[in-house]
This record gives structure tokens, sequence and C-alpha cells, in this order.
């Protein structure tokens, strides 16, 4: 087990495009995907993509867990998605309060595709092929978006909705991607 460190925006990693994994057998990739889960789970995140570890390899892991607190969050299964593709299921954008753990401390509206095709590679290199929505969808674009060098920010459309968590939701306990 081992905790990795998060690199913060502000770092040229985060902004430099991944490369595919060629070598699903790798001990190397298995050791960065147990890091990866255990990183996440340290800080309570929903999702972290493997440029975030400074590893610059397209691996993202997702999950969210069904908080009763926020009954409206659906709960999304424990995934590791490699090399993958997304395709939009349409035009449609709905606007959506974002967190990263490489944006500590702040949140912002970001607007996401409603529905969405991902497909790629599990930790085994079984292919995946789900079509998500909602918060699902949300989480899997801005995980794929830092493996294309983009964080959240770079997409808010009016800066005035970019702000600090603690001020925009007093007292709540708000996970980051
Ligand atoms: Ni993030």
């Amino acid at each position: 087990m081992a905790i990795r460190e998060v690199l913060k925006m502000g770092d040229p990693r985060l902004l430099t495009p991944a490369l595919p994994v060629a070598d699903f057998a790798s001990p190397e990739l298995a050791q960065l995907i147990v890091d990866m889960h255990d990183t996440m789970r340290a800080l309570n995140g929903a999702g972290l993509a493997a440029p975030q570890i400074g590893v610059g390899l397209q691996v993202v892991i997702f999950e969210v867990a069904a908080n009763p607190r926020y009954p409206d969050a659906e709960s999304v299964p424990f995934t590791v998605l490699i090399n993958p593709v997304l395709t939009p299921l349409s035009d449609e954008l709905e606007e959506g309060w974002e967190g990263c753990l490489s944006v500590p401390g702040m949140r912002g509206l970001v607007p996401r595709h409603t529905g969405l095709r991902y497909q790629g590679f599990d930790a085994s290199g079984q292919p995946i092929d789900r079509s998500v929505s909602a918060f699902h969808a949300r989480v899997v674009q801005h995980e794929v978006d830092h493996l294309h060098g983009i964080l959240y920010p770079l997409r808010i459309r009016d800066l005035r909705n970019f702000g600090f968590t603690e001020t925009l939701f007093p007292g709540q306990n708000l996970q980051d991607d």
C-alpha cells in the first residue's frame, strides 16, 4: 500500500497528454492501480487519474459511494478504466459543480455532456463498454480530461462560478475528483 503525492495545479505534468497503456500484464501497471486506489481512498476522492500522481499513462479510477446526505447522487461502482474513449450520446450539456484533488479547496461550475458512452479496458485488459448519464458521466469526463492535460477550471465558462468550497458550500463535506 502506498499513498502517493497528488500533484497540484501549476505542475506542468498535469497539462501533459498521457500515453496509452501497451502492456496490461506488467507489474508496474498493477502497482500503479493499487497506489491510485490507496491514494484516492486516503483523500476521500471520487476519482483519480494517473497523471495526478505523476504517471503519464491513460489510467483513471473512480468510485462514488451512496451517501444518505446526498440522496440525488447515484453511486458509481469502483472502476479502473484504461485507454478510454468517450462518445457523447447527444449534444446536451449540463452545468454542475466539480472539485479536484489537484485543485484542493476549490469548486467550479463546469458544463459536461449529460450522457455518454465510454469504452476502454479494465486492469486485466478486458473490454469495458458502458453508457451512463448524470453524475457518473460527469465523473468520467472529469477523469478522462486529466489524460488530455485538462483541469476542470479550464472548462468553467464564467469564472464568477469558481471559488472556495468552504465559502460556496459551508459545512458540507464534499468529495473531490
Ligand atoms: Ni481531478
